[in-house]
């Protein structure tokens, strides 16, 4: 590659995701030259079908305790230095306009395209140029920076380069494993990558026996390696997915179980001997009733086959049922993996990073930020507080 046919930026950014923009904007404003390039057609296809088309875009109760990584401290320095309130000033001087759908979730009220467009727009402002349709070939470190050879063998050169290209999850939607690909070439470690906020499958037998609760959602406390979630769980034709399941997801391995308290709002033990005692010939499916969506209850009691009335249950009985209603043991089969998993767990260790800037230690022109790093948000709209956040902190210096 020779310099005169080598185009120059100070910033190569690759990844024109909710990450990569927010990145290419800040440094942008700084006055540097800035390039951003992806290998799809369009600019931001996740933030488009984020939160069901309306995009939770933060958080504001986000604290570093809703995010998993291997080293959880990682994250304080960016999320303080660009917080929720920041992004949503952005957001108010756009005049996008916003609703809390969920104690802190803040939802575009119209179109996740209004976040798209404030990005692409202050993209446009700060004079950061965006090329689409561009896969990089090959990228070689010089002395003074990065030079990058495109699919179509344009030659690029950089002072900064920063990795922006996500997880793995949704392939159809561009995910690919690039960013851990050349973090390895740089001798950069890459922790384990698995799907996280992502439905859960079942064993067939189990899939059979829930099938009758398909569509049907109810609010439970679910939890397995001593997190738990008191959310939504929505039983469907493939498994458990809703909320509480997603988030739960997080956090299981195969092989473990879930135990999920269905009735998390009652007493169940203390209800029924209560209740047997007031009301001795009410049932077990009736108590459910009072309690759970009609054919939840239906089914649940028909799959224990609790029968007759409560008159008849020993003090034991009690217990057992107590026990299934409250502790739940589940063993899903696996989860429905990237496909359609809404983040990657595990990533580029982040020990290997500035939190301050989110470049490598060793090497402090080469950055990673966003979804590509060990910091995975709970759902709820911190996965893109980090990205803002990753982005800006390493737009700030690249
Ligand atoms: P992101 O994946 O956004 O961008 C990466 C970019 O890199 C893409 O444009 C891709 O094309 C490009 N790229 C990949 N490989 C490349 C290569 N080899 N060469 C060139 N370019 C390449 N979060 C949240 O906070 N609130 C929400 O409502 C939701 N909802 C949601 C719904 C669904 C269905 C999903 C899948 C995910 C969410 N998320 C979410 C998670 C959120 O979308 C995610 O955490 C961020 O988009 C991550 O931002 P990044 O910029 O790191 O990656």
């Amino acid at each position: 590659m020779t310099s005169a046919s080598t185009s120059q930026y100070d910033v190569i950014i690759i990844g024109a995701g909710a990450a990569g923009l927010m990145c290419a904007a800040t440094a942008g404003y700084r006055g540097r030259k800035v390039l951003v390039l992806d290998h799809a057609n369009k600019p931001g296809k996740k933030i488009l079908m984020s939160g069901g088309g309306r995009c939770n875009f933060t958080n504001l109760n986000s604290t570093p305790a809703n995010f998993l990584s291997d080293n959880p401290r990682f994250c304080i320095s960016a999320l303080k230095r660009y917080t929720p309130q920041d992004f949503l000033e952005l957001v108010d001087r756009h005049g996008v306009e916003y609703e809390e759908k969920a104690p802190g979730q803040l939802f575009c009220k119209d179109s996740a395209k209004d976040i798209l467009n404030l990005l692409l727009t202050e993209c446009e402002w700060a004079g950061a140029t965006i090329r689409m349709n561009t896969g990089i070939s090959q990228i070689e470190a010089q002395d003074t920076g990065y030079r990058l050879l495109t699919s179509s063998g344009g030659k690029l050169s950089c002072q900064s380069l920063v990795i922006a290209t996500g997880g793995l999850s949704i392939p159809t939607m561009g995910a690919t494993g690039f960013g851990y690909d050349l973090a390895r070439q740089f001798d950069l470690t890459v922790l384990p990558t698995r799907a996280g906020l992502v439905p859960f499958t079942l064993h067939p037998e189990l899939k059979e026996q829930l099938s009758p609760l398909s569509g049907v959602s109810c609010p439970v406390d679910v939890s397995c390696h001593n997190q738990h979630f008191r959310e939504p769980m929505l039983v469907t034709h493939r498994g458990l997915s809703g909320p509480a399941m997603l988030q739960i997801s997080s956090y299981w391995h195969p092989g473990d179980s879930l135990a999920i308290n269905l009735l998390p709002a009652c007493h169940i033990r203390d209800d029924l001997l209560a209740l047997r005692n007031s009301k001795p010939r009410s049932t077990v499916g009736q108590y459910l009733a009072q309690h759970l969506p009609k054919r939840f209850a239906q089914a649940f009691n028909d799959l224990n086959q609790w029968q007759g009335p409560l008159q008849g249950y020993r003090n034991s009985d009690i217990d057992e049922v107590a026990s299934q209603l409250g502790q739940w043991s589940i063993k899903p089969a696996g989860t429905e993996g990237y496909r359609t998993a809404e983040v990657t767990l595990g990533g580029v260790d982040t020990r290997q990073l500035s939190s301050k800037t989110m470049a490598v230690l060793d090497r402090p022109n080469l950055y990673f930020i966003g979804e590509v790093v060990d910091v995975t948000g709970h759902l709820g709209g911190h996965n893109f507080q980090w990205a803002w956040a990753s982005g800006v902190v390493a737009g700030q210096h690249a």
